[in-house]
């Protein structure tokens, strides 16, 4: 297992390209279940998430070869229905092969994800969207288990959860209703970029799906789709991340190939931080100077804050000059890194699914452990302005959504480097 080392102090300056959308890409992969013809994609990031979801579609009997950026995928055979639960434990996006398993191939024995670090997270909106299709999911031994005697039905439907829209119910849903008979109404549709980048790639594909982007898609089903090439659009919350980097370091960091009309409220919520913003058509630059100014975020499905900047944003409130209040409404337990930026001398009072982050005006390097992939980014960044060497453990996490990014840090200026974990040595017990 391997750990980061951050040296605190170094100003982070210079440009990096963002890598295509890990959020996106996972979802256009299982879109490949729909047809035999190739579905090619460009700009696939190398990431743990990426390969996981590879091997369970390669389960399932599609060819996925890599070149580069890359991605082929091929059905070659559909006898295969079943993605176990040794693979779909360890990435809850694996559920978005449900959805087209069932509506291509009649079939499917999906493993429930199951738990993860930041609560229960249910799929009960799937199995609903699904079951409005004609699809009906029972749970046998751990699985959602289907088995539909006719085409899917295109109906009307409202998918909701108590937070608003659910992402990958929405992709799941809409994967289901392009080879439906007739049309489906969704109302409440996630208007995530993310899902809107599905919704484009099936439209290639000879999909019909208009109101792409919004709240209410309308989805005319068709008996067929064939392949499409496809180029993924850069991923916005590992681009934000480098751009709180750079804001917390008070550095000068340009992030290249995003669209910036995607980071709306993060772009307005570094300006209340007082950090400077440049954009372009497809860039993004921060500077900063002084100390940042403290804030308050409440995070919400798009286009309001995004759950997943919350621990990095989280890490910059705790070196703001002030008190900072952040509210997790989409996943109100996903506060794990509160408890390792505390060992890192942060000062966070977590009271429900709030937390009251007042900025301390130094951090101090500490040994941390990694829980989940935002979490550790959070980590990451706290590590490059706190004093000394901060180490952070099971950086697994990290890597199954940012490609190589001590590599990147470090062309940024950033003190990172990677070590092997060394085996923690037991103390000979005399029992
Ligand atoms: C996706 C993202 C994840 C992000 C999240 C919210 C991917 C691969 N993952 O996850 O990074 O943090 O959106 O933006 O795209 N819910 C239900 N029932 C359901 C489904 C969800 O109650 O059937 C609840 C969840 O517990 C959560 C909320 O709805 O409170 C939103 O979750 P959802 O949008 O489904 O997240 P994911 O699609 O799993």
């Amino acid at each position: 297992m391997d750990r980061l080392i951050v040296t605190g102090g170094a100003r982070l300056e210079g440009r990096v390209a963002a890598a295509g959308s890990k959020n996106a890409v996972l979802p256009c992969m299982a879109a490949a279940l729909l047809t035999d013809e190739p579905v090619v994609l460009h700009r696939v990031p190398d990431l743990r998430d990426v390969r996981t979801m590879a091997q369970i579609l390669e389960r399932l009997g599609v060819k996925c070869t890599r070149d580069g950026g890359t991605l082929v995928l091929q059905t070659v055979d559909r006898s295969q229905s079943e993605a176990p639960y040794d693979l779909v434990s360890t990435m809850r996006a694996s559920i978005c092969v449900l959805g087209p398993l069932i509506a291509r191939r009649g079939e499917a024995r999906v493993s429930m994800p199951g738990g993860c670090v930041f609560g229960v997270r249910p799929v009960d909106q799937h199995v609903k969207g699904l079951n409005v299709l004609g699809a009906q999911i029972a749970v046998e031994g751990g699985y959602l288990v289907s088995q539909v005697r006719r085409p899917l039905k295109g109906a009307d439907m409202f998918l909701g959860t108590r937070f608003g829209s659910s992402v990958l119910a929405t992709a799941n849903v809409v994967m289901g209703a392009v080879l439906a008979r007739g049309l489906t109404c969704l109302e409440n549709a996630a208007m995530e970029p993310e899902v809107a980048e599905v919704c484009r790639l099936l439209n290639s594909m000879g999909a019909s799906i208009s109101g792409v982007g919004g709240h209410k898609l309308l989805v005319e089903g068709t008996s067929a789709l064939h392949g499409a090439e496809h180029v993924m659009s850069g991923d916005r919350i590992e681009a934000a991340t480098f751009l709180v980097g750079g804001a917390m370091t008070k550095g000068d960091v340009t992030v290249d190939g995003i669209d910036p009309t995607q980071l709306t409220v993060v772009i307005e919520t570094l300006l209340e931080m007082g950090v400077a913003v440049d954009r372009g058509q497809d860039w993004l630059r921060v500077r900063a100077d002084a100390p940042l100014r403290p804030v308050d975020v409440t995070t919400m499905p798009y286009p309001g804050f995004p759950t997943d900047l919350q621990a990095q944003f989280m890490a910059a409130m705790c070196v703001a000059d002030g008190i900072s209040v952040v509210t997790e409404r989409i996943f109100p337990d996903r506060f794990m890194h509160v408890a390792e930026l505390l060992r890192l001398g942060a000062d966070v009072r977590k009271e429900g699914p709030q937390a009251i982050v007042k900025g301390v005006p130094r951090l101090s390097g500490a040994t941390v452990m990694a829980s989940d992939l935002r979490a550790s980014a959070a980590l990451l960044l706290a590590g490059l302005v706190a004093d000394g060497e901060t180490e952070i453990r099971r950086v697994y996490h990290i890597d199954r959504g940012y490609e190589r990014i001590d590599d990147r840090l470090r062309a940024l200026q950033g003190q990172v480097r990677r070590e092997a974990q060394p085996p923690v040595e037991a103390t000979p017990l005399d029992w």
